[in-house]
């Protein structure tokens, strides 16, 4: 469902459509102790949490401590393990987006890509970045910020060239710093120009 900003509709009033239930999920080429399982965030445990947590933080060496105090209840986790250890994660929450003189979009936003350091370079990010794109397909669109643009590309994504901004309100907020927003373009996409502008509305703490 497309909605305008430009016409005053609130956000918020516009039901997601449901994604799937949480399902354990097989994959190729994998070894048999490799399996990724999807949760919401409602469903994870303190046990859980504090193991993302600390995988996040080991992965992108930065504090990753605030992360449960702002994911909604349904974001949906992708979490990878190997001999059920957690390995590799990502969560897709829902956030939205307008290109420039185009309807807003509902976005799969994807959050702290990371895999343990120990378990980098198996294989293992590319299967949860596979299997979290298998599992977006109501959503308009995916987008991310990227630290490593190339690990992306390699799965279809592309940068967004044209300049970017947050939207609050009526303002809009130029970001140009962020050079590293990418798209995923999804069954649902529209035509996309991508070197037009493209908003996001903006968060408590964040734009992008
Ligand atoms: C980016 C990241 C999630 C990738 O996770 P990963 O599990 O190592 O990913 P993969 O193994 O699927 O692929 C990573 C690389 O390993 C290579 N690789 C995959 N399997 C391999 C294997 N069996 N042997 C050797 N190399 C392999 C891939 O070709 C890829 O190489 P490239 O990125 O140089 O092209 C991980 O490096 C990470 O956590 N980085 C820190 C946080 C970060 O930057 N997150 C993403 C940006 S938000």
């Amino acid at each position: 469902m497309n909605v305008l900003w430009d016409a005053g509709t609130s956000i918020g009033r516009v039901a997601p459509p449901k994604l799937e239930e949480p399902v354990l999920l097989a994959t190729f080429n994998m070894p048999s102790q490799f399996y990724i399982r999807l949760r919401r965030t409602r469903q994870l445990d303190a046990s859980a949490r504090a193991t993302i947590v600390e995988l996040c933080t080991a992965a992108h060496q930065a504090d990753f401590s605030h992360l449960f105090y702002d994911l909604p209840a349904d974001g949906l986790h992708f979490i990878a393990f190997f001999d059920e250890q957690i390995v590799s994660h990502a969560v897709v929450t829902t956030r939205w987006v307008q290109p420039e003189r185009r309807p807003i979009l509902r976005a799969a936003y994807v959050d702290t890509v990371a895999t343990l350091p120990a378990y980098q370079r198996r294989g293992y990010g590319r299967a949860v970045m596979r299997e979290l794109t298998a599992n977006i397909s109501a959503y308009d669109l995916a987008c991310l910020k990227a630290d490593r643009t190339a690990f992306f590309e390699q799965l279809g994504w592309e940068r967004w060239r044209g300049p970017r901004a947050g939207r609050s309100g009526p303002e809009l907020i130029p970001t140009p710093d962020q050079q590293n927003i990418m798209i995923l373009r999804l069954a649902r996409t529209p035509p996309l120009d991508l070197d037009r502008r493209l908003a996001i509305e903006t968060q408590a703490g964040r734009i992008w």
